[in-house]
């Protein structure tokens, strides 16, 4: 029987005999009689047991934390809230014992200690909760599109188009470097004699292919990972992490924040729901600073704003020009630093808020241009604490205008060749956004570095495990 049937039902088992499999979190030897805590791993709550006089006593009482137990005993149920019932052995086997210098004691470590032991820190309350947190979310996410009529496609991982413009792929290729690598005529590197012919990189979004998919089958998602070879340290960014990137046909920007807004409050209604447990511990963890719950809930009862790039930098000119200090300047044209998108998330409106209209110069090449020949038809969620969450914008259909942008992005709209042709054959209106997974996470867990809801991060200078 696994614990969670035990829990929330437990009195159903009154006097029962149950088995438990699970590890030793906690103990405590007494005099008369002692005590386990177990996990099983399968919900966050441990079980007390307790036991006294068993044949292999001795034994039981000298294991150390993290050994995996068989208990057999029966369930009690005791008047005390906190531990509402507890078993009672009849027997313990030790099935695979634990070393006494087990690095997770109950005591508090630091982030940046149990990040060294990635392997083991899923065993601590803290963690546990994240990544149970994670895979609620991730089942989530894929709930919400398949009720929605979504098909989920499957992006490439490995590509050969820079879908960013932005040159920041993980190259990928198995000449062998440490050799002499081809050269052509030219003196440049001869990628025919690389694996695909071609030079190839990791993928740093999806977006592309699901822009082709979105014109087959109107609405579709993908959600996998992707790579960046960005060499910012950051407590926000990761070279691998996942993206939701779903896409929308017959769609403008309006109905792109009407799905971005209605399926985060599906998600996040979700997690309330069914992980309270450690969403709770978290809170506790996080302190009187930021209610967690609370902000979840809010989002929930749709507590969004909506706002243009031009009037978000109006407001904070203004906040500037009444004495306040920015480390990085604001004008019409600048990229929003993560302090200007806080400001405007934790400050002004305490909401997630949608930004839309950026100029056209800092956004990517395949943003629809609006008429005012300033502007793209993009929108960045931004959220409290964290700063963008989600990043995307109605697609050009018109193909002079999107070759012209590749242009100007200085990029060869012959590398894009099959992504300009999905045009000439019914490219009607569409859209979509990419949200980095990671920090949802982070939004919902109120974990503060990428780092601790990647279950092994990859980051600059960090490919540990
Ligand atoms: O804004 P980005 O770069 O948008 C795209 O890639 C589009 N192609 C998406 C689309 O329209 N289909 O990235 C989308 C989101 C960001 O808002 C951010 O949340 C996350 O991905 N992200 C990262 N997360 C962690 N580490 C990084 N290095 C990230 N870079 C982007
Ligand atoms: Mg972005």
């Amino acid at each position: 029987m696994e614990i969670k049937l035990l829990d929330g039902k437990y009195k159903e088992y009154e006097g029962q005999q149950v088995e438990l499999f699970g590890w030793i979190r906690n103990k405590r030897n007494g005099k008369n009689i002692s005590f386990l805590n177990i996990n099983d791993g399968t919900c966050f709550k441990t079980v007390q047991v307790v036991y006294k006089k068993l044949s292999n006593q001795d034994e039981i009482e000298k294991s150390h934390l993290g050994a995996g137990l068989k208990i057999v005993g029966n369930i009690v149920i005791s008047d005390n809230e906190k531990q509402p019932y507890e078993v009672k052995a009849i027997s313990i086997e030790v099935l695979a014992p634990s070393k006494e210098d087990y690095p997770l004691q109950p005591k508090k470590h630091t982030y940046e200690f149990l990040r060294e032991i990635a392997h083991l820190r899923a065993r601590t309350n803290t963690f546990n909760a994240v990544f149970r947190i994670r895979s609620v979310l991730s089942y989530a996410i894929h709930d919400y599109f398949n009720r929605e009529g979504f098909l989920m496609v499957h992006s490439p991982i490995i590509t050969s188009s820079d879908a960013e413009g932005a040159g920041e792929m993980f190259q990928l290729t198995t000449l062998d470097l440490e050799k002499d690598i081809p050269k052509d005529d030219e003196g440049n590197v001869n990628y025919k004699k690389d694996f695909f012919g071609k030079k190839a990189s990791l993928t740093v979004t999806g977006q592309l292919q699901a822009e082709a998919f979105a014109l087959a089958f109107n609405k579709i998602y993908t959600f996998g990972p992707t790579f960046r070879a960005e060499n910012s340290n950051t407590t926000r960014h990761a070279a691998e992490f996942w993206m939701l990137e779903p896409e929308i046909s017959f769609a403008n920007l309006d109905d792109l924040i009407e799905l971005a807004k209605n399926m985060l409050i599906y998600v996040v209604d979700y997690v309330l729901k069914n992980a309270p447990d450690e969403l709770n511990f978290l809170n506790q963890v996080k302190g009187e600073d930021v209610d967690i719950i609370e902000r979840l809930e809010q989002l929930v009862n749709a507590n969004f704003t909506r706002i243009t790039y031009a009037s978000a930098v109006e407001q904070l000119e203004s906040i500037v020009a009444s004495g306040y200090k920015f480390e990085n300047e604001v004008y019409f044209g600048v990229d929003l630093a993560t302090e200007h998108e806080k400001y405007l998330t934790d400050v002004i409106y305490k909401s997630p808020v949608f930004v839309t209209d950026y100029p056209k110069e800092i956004k990517a090449f395949y943003m629809r241009n609006n008429d005012d020949g300033k502007t793209v038809a993009a929108c960045d969620l931004l959220v409290p604490g964290i700063g963008e969450l989600i990043g995307g914008s109605q697609r050009e259909e018109r193909i002079d205008v999107l070759i012209d942008k590749m242009k100007e992005h200085n990029l060869d709209p012959k590398e894009y060749e099959w992504y300009i042709k999905i045009r000439e054959y019914g490219g009607v209106d569409h859209a979509g956004f990419g949200l980095g997974f990671e920090r949802l996470i982070m939004y919902v867990t109120g974990m503060e570095n990428i780092r601790d809801v990647i279950p092994f991060p990859r980051t600059t200078r960090s490919c540990e495990f």
